[in-house]
């Protein structure tokens, strides 16, 4: 069943109904500012910081689930009846409904008794505002009265202490009002030097700021008394909830439309020019008025929307394919890469799942996301590596997290997830492949932010696998610290204190469980440094870097192989996990997938087996699950896995994050029919058609999949920001449709499905446009048999680094 449906042309999801199993949201804003919004207007905004900075009050996990957000009301001033045009909060009888989705935007339209409405919300490029553009359309065949009222509730900006610390917050609300603008400026008698204001573009009957005078008494969101009288108060908060809500009244004719602007803004004063006038307590507003101003004029907003329009279709330019499949366009060429930017953007911040209190930037998290949205934004890629290595420590180890704010390692979480340094290098082979810009190996980046610490990146890099190289365990692989990958592998926690926290409780020294998975990860690894050693005339680093990746494929050989498949770990006893040995939990997903994708068990026929037992004993119809079986009942010395329930999160559920893991793998031997079968089990787009079980959005991936021994097998959670995204569209593009940079050009290897006749694929790398068609007349997954630069016979399958311009690329297959 669906909800909705994709409109490709214009790069939207549009759905139809306002019931969805899930609130479908969007985000606004790609730089500075930014907004969660779902598809009946709610969520809320904040500047940088979805905790420190937040603009607008949203209380997680309401009843309903989304409640509070960018809210309008009509009333018809005729006949009393009131409405909300986004169906929430009054879930009003509309009749018409659509909330179409974009690129940077979103677009609520309805119809409520012949008059139709149309909001568009966005963020401009360059601004920390948002903008709402409401149109009315008058559709009776008489003229029709209106009154349009805007509502917002103001965070007191620090969002955790917003939702805990009523004592104080209940008497701090403070605001101002100015020709029909409402300010709210909570704090900033004292520290803060930056405020909130709410505009109108037209001119205003009233206002209110209080929320208590615009709901009345006793009344929530679904039913303002203000709305249902007509009227606002002029209401002027002090303490309590401090609010932004304007009254404008309309005459429209039949047939008539008329456009209401309202400008939701973030604004910072200079420390000394706070106060208009000087001493006063008055909010200077000389720099914000232009800002405002500009926003309200209609032109300035459409060319704004346009320009926003502009900035997608130069980010999503650079890679877009035509394939047999329709799922598999419409995701590489829209919104996969879109997913991969709101994870650059919002990391695990801000989300319907993450509350925007807790987590800051991961390490692990922010390396692999890079791999998704290099190509886009290669220099604000760069910088983001600068900024991540700068919080790795001497140790070569890293913070596992870092606040975005401060860009300092988070001190509460600390270190010790002995994965962590690695997808640094991965991330710095991933930004050189695609820009060729060696210089960045050369900054110098210090080590836990400390001035004086610098050394060159590429010493990160070496100190990096000289973390592994000084863990390792009694079988000489890599001990895992606190947890690799998987977070809830907690194999040093030992936790059996109620509400512990598994990811910080380390009980035992961790000199004896180890992660294959750290060490399938280290093999790839160290051959990618080995690779950036050896162009950069670092030939002995380079020989050492190969040798010491064989080395740990060797012992992977040895202790880390099951039989027919690769072990997960060794735990504090020195036991298998994931072996035919264990009662639950006898095979994991993640040493299956990277270990074949780093290349292990390619020569000796393990790589092929470990593939053939996920398919046997992991696939479902709903994706791969993590582990099998379940985990029935919680296990000291397993950690948090084992606190969820069968089938949930990392207990068996599907995580999305590592089926393309084995994808990859499954090209890497040969496989395209398996490979795309695994991508197209979890692509959002090939699941819509079940939207009833899946639940989550169907234009971009969640985090999970419940699993097989779930009651709810096949529900999504956790959508938008998660790892999967990189992933997925790594795996499609660079693996399966196999265009892939590497450091000395563009490789060509695809491994698809036998039927496939072909399929296209525009790139713009290094400055130049290739134009690739590739054909399939012998009908097999991989083998490139020819190639044609600019219609001239190319050796080989790896394409050269073209001079500026579109150049024709043919391939054949066979
Ligand atoms: C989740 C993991 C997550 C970890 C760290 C756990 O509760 O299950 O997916 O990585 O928390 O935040
Ligand atoms: C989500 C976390 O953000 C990520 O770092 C981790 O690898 C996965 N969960 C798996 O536990």
């Amino acid at each position: 069943m669906q909800f909705g449906y994709f409109d490709d042309e214009r790069r939207e999801y549009v759905i139809t109904r306002p019931d969805t199993p899930l609130p479908w949201i969007n985000y606004l804003g790609c730089e500075e500012y930014f907004g969660i919004i779902s598809h009946t207007a709610g969520g809320y905004s904040f500047f940088r910081d979805a905790r420190l900075r937040r603009l607008t009050r949203y209380r997680y996990n309401n009843a309903p689930l989304d409640l509070g957000g960018r809210y309008l009301y009509l009333r018809d001033d005729r006949s009393g009846q009131t409405w909300s045009p986004s169906w929430m909060p009054a879930r009003s009888a509309l009749s018409q409904f659509t909330c179409r989705h974009g690129l940077g935007y979103t677009t609520i339209a309805s119809t409520f008794d012949n008059i139709h409405v149309e909001t568009t919300y966005f963020v401009p490029l360059g601004e920390t505002l948002e903008i709402w553009r409401c149109r009315m359309t008058n559709q009776r065949a008489e003229p029709a009265d209106l009154s349009l009222f805007s509502s917002i509730e103001f965070c007191l900006w620090d969002a955790w202490d917003d939702a805990t610390n009523f004592q104080r917050n209940f008497s701090t609300g403070e605001v101002e009002i100015e020709d029909g603008v409402i300010y709210h400026k909570t704090e900033y008698r004292e520290r803060r030097n930056h405020f909130a204001y709410f505009a109108c573009s037209a001119p205003i009957e009233g206002f209110d700021t209080q929320r208590e005078a615009f709901l009345g008494a006793y009344r929530g969101w679904d039913a303002p008394l203000a709305v249902e009288r007509g009227s606002l108060s002029n209401s002027v908060a002090h303490g309590w909830q401090p609010i932004g809500a304007h009254h404008v009244r309309l005459s429209l004719a039949p047939g008539e439309t008329r456009e209401v602007i309202f400008v939701l803004g973030y604004h910072e004063n200079p420390k000394d020019q706070k106060f208009d006038p000087p001493g006063s307590q008055t909010l200077n507003k000389r720099t914000v008025k232009p800002v405002i101003a500009r926003y309200l004029d209609s032109h300035q907003v459409q060319q704004a929307l346009d320009d926003l329009r502009a900035y997608w279709d130069g980010l999503l330019r650079i890679q877009q394919a035509r394939t047999p499949n329709l799922h598999v366009d419409r995701m590489v060429n829209i919104w996969n890469p879109y997913q991969c930017m709101a994870t650059f953007n919002i990391s695990r911040s801000a989300s319907l799942y993450e509350s925007g209190i807790g987590r800051g930037l991961g390490f692990r998290d922010s390396n692999q996301d890079l791999l998704g949205f290099v190509h886009m934004v290669p220099e604000r890629a760069r910088q983001r590596i600068l900024d991540l290595a700068a919080t790795q420590l001497p140790s070569g180890g890293a913070y596992h997290q870092y606040q975005p704010l401060t860009k300092r390692g988070n001190n509460d979480i600390g270190s010790n997830f002995n994965d962590d340094p690695h997808w640094l290098i991965l991330a710095v082979a991933a930004y050189i492949k695609e820009t060729g810009d060696w210089s960045i190996l050369d900054e110098a980046v210090p080590y836990d932010n400390l001035p004086g610490s610098e050394t060159p990146l590429y010493e990160h890099l070496q100190r990096a696998v000289q973390y592994t190289l000084d863990r390792l365990g009694p079988h000489g692989l890599p001990l895992i610290g606190r947890a690799d990958w998987n977070d809830c592998l907690n194999l040093n926690c030992f936790s059996d204190t109620p509400g512990q926290s598994f990811q910080t409780t380390t009980n035992k020294d961790g000199k004896v469980a180890e992660s294959i998975f750290i060490a399938g990860l280290f093999v790839l690894s160290t051959q990618e440094l080995a690779a950036l050693a050896e162009r950069t005339g670092r030939l002995e680093d380079a020989a050492r870097y190969r040798a010491e990746s064989a080395r740990m494929r060797e012992l992977i050989y040895q202790y880390g192989w099951d039989g027919e498949w690769f072990l997960r770990a060794y735990d504090d006893f020195g036991n298998k996990v994931g072996s035919q040995e264990c009662q639950e939990g006898k095979i994991f997903i993640e040493p299956q997938g990277f270990c074949v994708l780093a290349g292990v068990g390619l020569e000796n026929g393990y790589a092929q087996r470990a593939l053939d037992s996920v398919a046997r004993w992991l696939a479902t119809p709903h994706g791969i699950v993590l582990q099998q079986p379940a985990y029935s009942r919680y296990y000291l010395h397993l950690g948090e896995i084992s606190s969820y329930p069968p089938g949930y999160k990392e207990n068996a559920g599907i995580f999305c994050h590592n089926n393309p893991w084995v994808m990859i793998a499954e090209t890497r031997v040969g496989n395209g029919a398996r490979a795309m079968e695994y991508y197209l089990r979890i692509n959002p787009s090939n699941r819509e058609a079940i939207s009833e079980v899946h639940r989550c959005e169907p234009y971009v991936y969640a985090q999970m999949i419940a699993g097989k021994d779930a009651p709810t097998h096949g529900e999504a959670k956790n959508s938008w920001l998660t790892g999967t995204a990189a992933w997925n569209y790594v795996a499609i593009t660079q693996w399966i449709l196999g265009v892939r940079p590497e450091l000395d050009g563009l490789r060509i290897d695809p491994c698809i499905p036998p039927e496939w006749e072909g399929f296209t694929f525009r790139r713009i790398f290094r400055g130049a446009e290739y134009v690739i068609e590739v054909r399939n007349p012998r009908h097999v997954s991989k083998g490139v048999t020819a190639v044609r630069v600019d219609g001239k016979v190319w050796q080989g399958n790896l394409l050269p680094i073209l001079p500026p311009g579109v150049h024709t690329i043919e391939v054949e297959l066979g």
